[in-house]
């Protein structure tokens, strides 16, 4: 059997975890919000036509933060349309998804729903077809406590305490073409640049994100962060990235079309972590430039896997409100390479402090409804889960020293992706690992220094002989993880057995 060794050093850390890495993501896309958070007459409907199936689903996953309403959706969105009574809402052709918006759902009920799942509002404003003015008033409207025109319009449609949003997004994805509004990155850090310094004028308290780049692969990164950045690095907090993980496709794999290939699709957070490194050392480079002594941090607030739906989503028809769009279903193997995408997070957390799986229901979605029917968790809800229960305290860095594999797209893969959190609270231990290789069993041995008489609280294991098996409707808790007893710990070296391609959580405890 192949074996891996990794060592834990007590006084070897990262930094501690912002629970914000653990966010998510509901746009007005798709189900997201009609039949999935809000279906009025569903049986499990609360008096505001919330399903509570969904709230329990989502209660769990412990989400400190949840980033609204787009996503491409926001760059044409009037934010005005969605509040206010319910009977005078227009309906809206909505440009970004060729859907009909019917403006039930809106800025107060998001903020009420919020509330319901224990989780705050990420919100962005829309730098598509709009500007300064709009951004301004939506600020007053949300945070001024009274006395001028929004804040009254908002007590007036029933909101008398202001939501106090604290985090907000300066428009969505605008290097890309395909966003309504795109712009040059000078023309966006200008304009990004002005909105910012109004929206603190009316509430200084607020933190802002300013767009980075939809994915590494676009023509204009890194060169957009470093514009961007030059024109706003006083007055933003964050820089946005975005990165979905997709199945090696293309000419070079027709002759493969039974053999799918695992290997390279397992390693695909070895672009999520070249990416962040990247514009660390933009975000850096213009730190130096500007002399500037406050950092800026990383707000990944759109990161998953997306690929299934491409074709099914071609076929879906035009302007109907709450199309099928953008549904996932998720596979075993997709769950993991989320648990591996989940530890590249960890292993940044010194500079990523917000993250948010996109999306969170129906749309790209750990949470899955069937409209009128059940909700369900698809594979990746698990690792989430995981992560978001346990991955508190601070980062450990772990020194890996793995076999290692070479694949079609990718060279020196360690077999290994672990890492470890130590909430020194709780004096535990939780360390995430997965298993890439999809034939062969892994030994690891953990090395855990300075850490005396810790012991196994739990192992769980997320395993599954068919990599490309996933929960349905029929059948919503097919691929689930179990506990077992893969681990043992002996003088402060943990053993641990990792199954062929898993994910594991080992969770040690002091014993005193
Ligand atoms: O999450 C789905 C879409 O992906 C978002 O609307 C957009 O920002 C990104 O391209």
């Amino acid at each position: 059997m192949r074996k891996a060794k990794v060592i834990l050093d007590k006084d070897f850390t990262i930094s501690e975890v912002d629970k914000r890495i653990y966010g998510s993501f509901i746009e007005h896309l798709g189900r997201a919000i009609y039949t999935g958070i809000y279906e009025p007459g569903h049986p499990q409907a609360d008096e505001q036509g919330f399903r509570k199936d969904v709230i329990e689903l989502v209660k769990a996953l412990k989400i400190p933060i949840i980033r609204y309403p787009g996503g491409n959706f926001v760059s044409g969105y009037n934010w005005e349309d969605g509040v206010g009574p319910k009977e005078q809402r227009p309906k809206r052709l909505e440009l970004a998804w060729r859907s009909i918006e019917p403006n039930e759902v809106g800025i107060n009920e998001f903020v009420d729903w919020t509330k319901k799942v224990d989780s705050k509002v990420m919100m962005a404003v829309n730098l598509g077809t709009r500007g300064i003015d709009e951004a301004r008033n939506l600020v007053e409207y949300c945070n001024f406590p009274g006395g001028t025109f929004y804040s009254d319009l908002r007590k007036k449609h029933g909101y008398p305490e202001p939501h106090k949003i604290k985090v907000w997004n300066l428009g969505n994805e605008m290097d890309g073409e395909w966003q309504i509004g795109h712009k040059l990155p000078h023309e966006y850090g200008r304009l990004a640049r002005e909105v910012a310094k109004v929206m603190r004028q009316v509430d200084p308290n607020i933190e802002l994100v300013v767009c980075g780049s939809s994915g590494p692969g676009m023509t204009t990164f890194p060169e957009w962060e470093r514009i961007v950045l030059e024109h706003t690095y006083d007055v933003v907090d964050y820089v946005s990235l975005h990165y979905y993980a997709n199945f090696p496709s293309g000419p070079e794999f027709i002759e493969l079309p039974n053999n799918p290939d695992l290997a390279s699709f397992m390693a695909k957070n070895l672009d999520m972590d070249r990416f962040i490194k990247t514009v660390v050392s933009t975000i850096d480079y213009v730190k130096a430039v500007k002399r500037a002594k406050k950092d800026i941090h990383i707000s990944f607030d759109e990161w998953n896997v997306w690929y299934h739906s491409f074709e099914k989503d071609r076929k879906i028809e035009p302007w109907q409100i709450a199309p099928p769009l953008l549904e996932e279903d998720y596979n075993f193997a997709d769950a993991v390479l989320v648990g591996c995408m989940i530890i590249t997070l960890l292993r940044h957390v010194d500079r990523v402090k917000i993250a948010c799986l996109a999306q969170l229901v129906n749309v790209l979605a750990p949470i899955m409804t069937v409209k009128g029917g059940i909700a369900y968790r698809q594979t990746i809800y698990y690792p989430f889960l995981h992560a978001s229960n346990y991955g508190h305290g601070i980062v450990l860095n772990p020194k890996i020293d793995s076999p290692k594999y070479d694949s079609r797209l990718y060279t020196d893969v360690p077999v290994i992706e672990t890492i470890a959190t130590y909430d020194e609270e709780e004096d535990t231990i939780n360390i995430f690992a997965v298993n890439r290789d999809a034939k062969e069993d892994l030994l690891v041995e953990y090395n855990l220094k300075g850490f005396e008489k810790f012991k196994v609280l739990e192992n769980i294991v997320y395993e599954n002989d068919d990599p490309f098996e996933g929960n349905t409707p029929e059948n919503p808790d097919k691929v689930v993880p179990h506990l077992a007893n893969n681990a043992k710990v002996n003088n402060s070296i943990l053993e641990v057995l990792l199954p062929k391609l898993s994910w594991n959580v080992i969770r040690l405890k002091k014993i005193n």
